[in-house]
Parts: C-alpha cells; sequence; structure tokens
C-alpha cells in the first residue's frame, strides 16, 4: 500500500471507531502532501474546519496560510493536522482523556507520512511531543524526538491576539526552510545530544 491509501484506510478505521470521544462532530483528517517534510500539527478543529472537514481553514488557518507562502511554500506541499481530530464543544480546550484516545491514531498518521520535521502548532501539541516543554520558552527551538525534528511554533490564534506572539511566531516560521535543508545534519546533532528518556530529547539543538 502506498502512503494515500494507507492514509485513507487509517482515516476510515476512525471514522468506524465508535470509541472516539467528540462522535458527534465530524471527523477532520488532515491534508497535504503525504511526501511532506514539514507536518504542522494543531489542536483541535474549530467551527469552519468542522463544517468543511479540512485542518485550519477558519481564520487562524488564513494566517497559517500566509505563513506559509510567506516562506515560499504552497499549503499542498505541507500536510497539517490536529491532535484531536473533532471539534470540541464551544471549541474548548480538548481534555486530556480526549487527548490520550486521539493519541494512537496521531502516532500511526506520522509514521505514514515520515515527515522530518514535526511544527507543533500552540502548546497542547506541542506538550504531547515535548511534555515538559514551555510554550513561551521553547517556541522557535528545535528538538530531536525519535525519528523526527520537533520544532514549537505559537499558535497562529494566539498570534491573531498579541503582536508580541506574532513576531515570534512570523521569526520562527522564516526558519523552517532552512531547518528543512539542514536536516541531516541537525538530526545527526541531535543524536548526539543527552536523552533524558529513551528516544528522546528535550535538550534544544539551537536556539539563536
Ligand atoms: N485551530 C486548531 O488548532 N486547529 C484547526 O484546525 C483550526 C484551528
Amino acid at each position: 500500500m502506498g502512503k494515500i491509501e494507507e492514509l485513507r484506510a487509517l482515516q476510515a478505521e476512525m471514522e468506524e471507531d465508535k470509541k472516539l470521544p467528540l462522535r458527534s462532530a465530524n471527523l477532520v483528517f488532515g491534508e497535504g502532501s503525504p511526501d511532506a517534510a514539514v507536518c504542522f500539527i494543531g489542536e483541535a478543529p474549530g467551527l469552519t474546519e468542522d463544517q468543511l472537514k479540512r485542518p485550519f481553514v477558519g481564520r487562524a488557518g488564513q494566517l497559517l496560510n500566509k505563513l506559509i507562502e510567506g516562506v515560499g511554500w504552497k499549503r499542498e506541499e505541507v500536510y497539517i493536522t490536529n491532535i484531536v481530530k473533532r471539534r470540541p464543544p464551544e471549541n474548548r480546550d480538548p481534555l486530556p482523556e480526549e487527548i490520550e484516545a486521539y493519541r494512537p491514531y496521531l502516532a500511526r498518521q506520522i509514521a505514514i507520512l515520515k515527515p522530518k520535521i514535526i511544527a507543533p502548532l500552540g502548546r497542547f501539541s506541542m506538550n504531547y511531543f515535548l511534555p515538559e516543554a514551555k510554550i513561551t520558552r521553547d517556541q522557535g527551538k528545535l528538538f530531536r524526538v525519535g525519528d523526527h525534528l520537533v520544532y514549537p511554533l505559537f499558535h497562529p490564534a494566539a498570534a491573531l491576539r498579541g503582536t508580541g506572539t506574532m513576531n515570534a511566531l512570523t521569526e520562527s516560521f522564516r526558519r523552517l526552510p532552512d531547518i528543512v535543508k539542514r536536516y541531516e545534519e541537525l538530526f545527526a546533532k541531535g543524536a548526539a545530544a543527552p536523552s533524558s528518556k529513551e528516544n528522546f530529547s528535550q535538550t534544544s539543538l539551537f536556539s539563536s
């Protein structure tokens, strides 16, 4: 099976899984290139995402599109998804048990995609990969987690609420193409970094 078929099969399995929470909302599986070097991972779909069954298509999504295009890429060249793949009522924060329930599916989605860089958007997604990290301290730093480089970024919705956050997100985003280009070198550097757990390093590879 190729990646597209594997992703389709995973999506079908999720649709069928009656144990998943939030089942009254639509499944927003994710979209983009299955061969993307970069996978952006948000928190959970909002109202527009639920209605269109596509991730990041509301106001935060428009900003994400602008940032992607700002570094010379197209939205279709990256992959975009969320940790929790159905909208929580009233857009409340996802509950820990909802994140846990969707966790194995995100892990399998990433295992199919094999992106070089995972860019979590916001603290919920960042803490999925880096449980000890703090978004204000660690956004824009690069971490090695398993086979991936993880590059946490502020959530675009937070950037829409404050100029400082917007500037930091824009600045961190600007460095993404270089990180992709230097992936092999940076990954090798991370492999030598001390890890606190097996396959897990919270030691930032660079932070300047
Ligand atoms: N916010 C998210 O975290 N994800 C979306 O898909 C849209 C908004």
